[in-house]
C-alpha cells in the first residue's frame, strides 16, 4: 500500500459534498491538498474542515473548471506553491434535470461543460505537471447515470457517459508515463447536489466518506495493478 504523505492532491469541486470529503480524508493521509469551486464563500467555509483533519497544508482556490483560464492558472498556483503535482481529483459537477423538450441549451452547456469539458481541461493542464513528477494519478468521479440512462436526465447522463469514455481513453493513453486513470461510478450519495436535501430521508444513500474511501483506497492500491473503474451504490436503495 502507498502512502499519501507528503503527495500533492488537487481536488475539483473540494468545497461541498464528496469533494470535501475527499479532501479531508487526503489530508488525513497526510496529504497537500488543494481544492477549487465557484463560491469563496463556500471555500472558506471548507478550509477549517479540511484543516482539522491534520497539520498538512491546505490550499483554496477559486476557479471554475469551464473556463480554461482558470484551471490553468489554478495549477499553477498549486505547483509554485507545493513544488509539483502528484494526485488529480476531477471531482466538480452539476446536474440539472429536465425533459429534453424543456431544458434550454444554456442548461444543456451548464451540465456537459462542468461534467465533461471541464475534466478535459484540468487534465490537460495537469498531465505535463504529472509528467513532470515521472507519474501520478487522476480519478475522475462520474456517476451510475453514465451507465443507467433515465428520463430527465438526458444532459446529466450524456455527460457522465461521456466520461466514462474519455477516462478510459485517457487510461490507455497515459498509462506508460506512469500515470494511472481510474474512474468512479457512485449511485446516490447523501448531499446537496441538484438541489438533494440530505435531511430528507436520505439514510439509505451513500455518504460523501463512502466515496472518499473508495477514492482513498484506489490511491494506494499496490501500483502493478489498477482499478479502472469501480461502481459504488446504497448496499440497500429505497425501492
Ligand atoms: N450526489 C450524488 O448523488 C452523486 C451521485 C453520483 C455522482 N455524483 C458526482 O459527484 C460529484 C460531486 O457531487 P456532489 O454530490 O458532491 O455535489 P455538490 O454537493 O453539489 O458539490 C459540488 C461541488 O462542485 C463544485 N462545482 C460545481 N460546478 C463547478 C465548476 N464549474 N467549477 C468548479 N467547481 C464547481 C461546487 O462548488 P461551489 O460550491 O462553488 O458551487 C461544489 O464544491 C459530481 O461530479 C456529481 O456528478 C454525485
Amino acid at each position: 500500500m502507498g502512502s499519501l504523505r507528503g503527495k500533492v492532491a488537487f481536488v475539483t469541486g473540494g468545497s461541498r459534498g464528496i469533494g470535501l470529503a475527499i479532501a479531508r480524508a487526503l489530508v488525513l493521509e497526510g496529504a497537500q491538498v488543494a481544492i477549487t469551486g465557484k463560491s469563496d464563500a463556500h471555500l472558506s467555509a471548507a478550509r477549517p474542515l479540511i484543516e482539522a483533519e491534520g497539520p498538512a497544508s491546505v490550499e483554496t482556490l477559486k476557479a471554475d473548471v469551464r473556463r480554461y483560464e482558470d484551471v490553468e492558472r489554478a495549477l499553477a498556483a498549486v505547483v509554485a506553491r507545493f513544488g509539483g503535482l502528484d494526485i488529480v481529483i476531477n471531482n466538480a459537477g452539476v446536474g440539472i434535470f429536465a425533459n429534453v423538450v424543456d431544458m434550454s441549451p444554456e442548461q444543456w452547456s451548464e451540465v456537459i461543460d462542468t461534467n465533461l469539458t471541464g475534466v478535459f481541461h484540468v487534465c490537460h493542464a495537469a498531465i505535463p505537471h504529472l509528467r513532470r513528477r515521472g507519474g501520478g494519478t487522476i480519478i475522475n468521479i462520474s456517476s451510475l447515470a453514465g451507465k443507467n440512462s433515465f428520463t430527465t436526465a438526458a444532459a446529466y447522463c450524456a455527460s457522465k457517459a461521456g466520461l466514462n469514455a474519455f477516462s478510459e481513453a485517457l487510461m490507455q493513453e497515459v498509462r506508460y508515463d506512469n500515470i494511472r486513470v481510474s474512474y468512479v461510478m457512485p449511485g446516490s450519495v447523501a448531499t446537496e447536489f441538484a438541489g438533494g436535501d440530505e435531511a430528507k430521508g436520505a439514510d439509505w444513500k451513500t455518504a460523501p466518506e463512502d466515496v472518499a474511501e473508495v477514492v482513498r483506497d484506489l490511491l494506494q492500491q499496490n501500483p502493478r495493478s489498477l482499478a479502472s473503474r469501480v461502481e459504488l451504490r446504497p448496499s440497500k436503495p429505497r425501492k
